[in-house]
């Protein structure tokens, strides 16, 4: 790979970063696996999915470190958290994991910044774009949720009116009575 293109300081942060997204997607794993046995299918198969997005992120990391000259290090991972306490809980906690990941990636870009390491800085911004992404997907199925899991009669409805409003056409059916 040549010279080595990134400092030791830099190398080191992409390598904990790189065992924390396969921590990260042990979480899902873990989570995926629990809501499946607990009979939610669709929540489960969506964690599974995202396992997946956490071990490319792992693999993005990788590459980058050996394509800069250094040398990725694959270590032991954490075990996966306990369970969660359900859907609710799963959900706030992946939140949690994001945010926190998140403020980790923030670290990587402010060493970049410091070290004039503009390729790092080009690489972080990747994952801050995806963080900013993955919270914001996470808030909005915690909001679904909170729809469909109030305990209000009838509630359920305004859980399916949602989900069928995010296809709906922006143009109505009516005729008008006139042309303006
Ligand atoms: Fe790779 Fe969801 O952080």
């Amino acid at each position: 790979m040549g010279k080595k293109r990134i400092s030791n300081k830099m190398e080191k942060m992409l390598n904990t970063q790189m065992t924390r997204e396969a921590y990260q997607a042990q979480v899902y794993l873990s989570y995926a696996s629990w809501a499946e046995v607990n009979s939610f299918a669709g929540i489960a198969n969506f964690l599974y999915g995202h396992m997946h997005e956490e071990r490319e992120h792992m693999f993005k990391i990788l590459k980058y470190i050996n394509d800069r000259g250094g040398e990725a290090k694959i270590e032991a991972i954490d075990a996966a958290p306990k369970n969660p306490k359900n859907i609710g809980d799963c959900l706030q906690k992946i939140l949690q994991h994001e945010i926190d990941n998140s403020k980790e990636i923030d670290k990587i870009v402010n060493l970049a910044h410091e070290e004039k390491d503009w390729a790092t800085f080009n690489f972080g911004q990747w994952f801050v774009e995806e963080q900013i992404e993955e919270e914001t997907l996470i808030n909005g199925i915690i909001d679904k949720y909170n729809l469909a899991s109030t305990e209000i009669e009838g509630n359920n409805n305004l859980y399916e009116m949602d989900r069928d409003l995010s296809n709906a056409s922006q143009e109505g059916d009516l005729p008008r009575e006139e042309e303006f």
